[in-house]
């Protein structure tokens, strides 16, 4: 019966989300993409809106249902999601990068397919935007929150991406960790903040992690209005 009837913690609030990989085409046929399936991202969507949150997800290609009361936009590139997240971001209140975006695409995609040579074939990449880093450097009211997949040294490198990209928390993916990281339906991260709170949150499946995540970026908000 409680199912439908939970505490509104986030209502009056927005939250824009990005999930998902993206997507770089080399050819009509071909695409350099990652390991992201969407789930913690759709996760933190699903639950943000069954708080009472007003919640706009920004999607890469998953195969995924649309959570229930969430405005979802789908995007195939890093280009695209950069567009999106920046034209949504200035009437948001929390916003949460979940999204692995692709660090590099293809400096030329073939109108027509890429025919097979003799040798080798090398293909020339270059950078995308750091869309998180660009909220940073332009964010006024809002919470802004970026995930890190790491392989080794993850504190480190989370507590780095925090500073480097103006953010106000960070969650920590350990992507090698048994119970965690991509396509699985369990997480265990460490939520990181700029006030220096660190809190592990231990083994449990994306929805559960999603929540705490939630609670965790409304107690640190309500800790600032103190
Ligand atoms: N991110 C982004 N735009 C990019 C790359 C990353 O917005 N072009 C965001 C991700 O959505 C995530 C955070 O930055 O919230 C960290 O992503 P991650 O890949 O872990 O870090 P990078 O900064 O890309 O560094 P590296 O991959 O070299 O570890
Ligand atoms: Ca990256």
């Amino acid at each position: 019966i409680a199912q439908h009837i939970q505490d509104p913690f986030l209502s009056g609030k927005s939250v824009l989300i990005s999930a998902g990989p993206t997507r770089e085409s080399v050819d009509p046929i071909r695409f350099f993409t990652n390991h992201s399936s969407g789930k913690m991202g759709f996760a933190l969507a699903q639950e943000a809106a069954n708080h009472g949150a007003e919640v706009t997800l920004v999607a890469g290609p998953v195969n995924l249902e649309t959570p229930k009361n969430v405005k979802r936009i789908d995007v195939l590139t890093a280009e695209e999601m950069y567009q999106q997240m920046n034209h949504f971001f200035p009437d948001h209140d929390i916003v949460i990068k979940a999204a692995a975006v692709a660090d590099y695409r293809p400096i030329l995609t073939y109108d027509e397919k890429l025919k097979k040579q003799e040798g080798n074939l090398s293909i020339e990449m270059e950078r995308t935007k750091d869309i998180l880093k660009e909220l940073g450097a332009k964010k006024t009211k809002q919470y802004l929150v970026g995930f890190a997949a790491e392989t080794n040294d993850v504190i480190h490198y989370g507590r780095e991406k925090l500073a480097k990209k103006h953010l106000n928390a960070i969650v920590i993916n350990d992507v090698k960790a048994q119970g965690a990281g991509f396509g699985s339906d369990t997480n265990i991260v460490t939520f990181l903040s700029e006030k220096g709170f660190e809190k592990q949150l231990v083994m449990a499946s994306k929805n559960k992690i999603a929540k705490q995540i939630l609670e965790l970026i409304d107690q640190e908000l309500k800790d600032e209005a103190k």
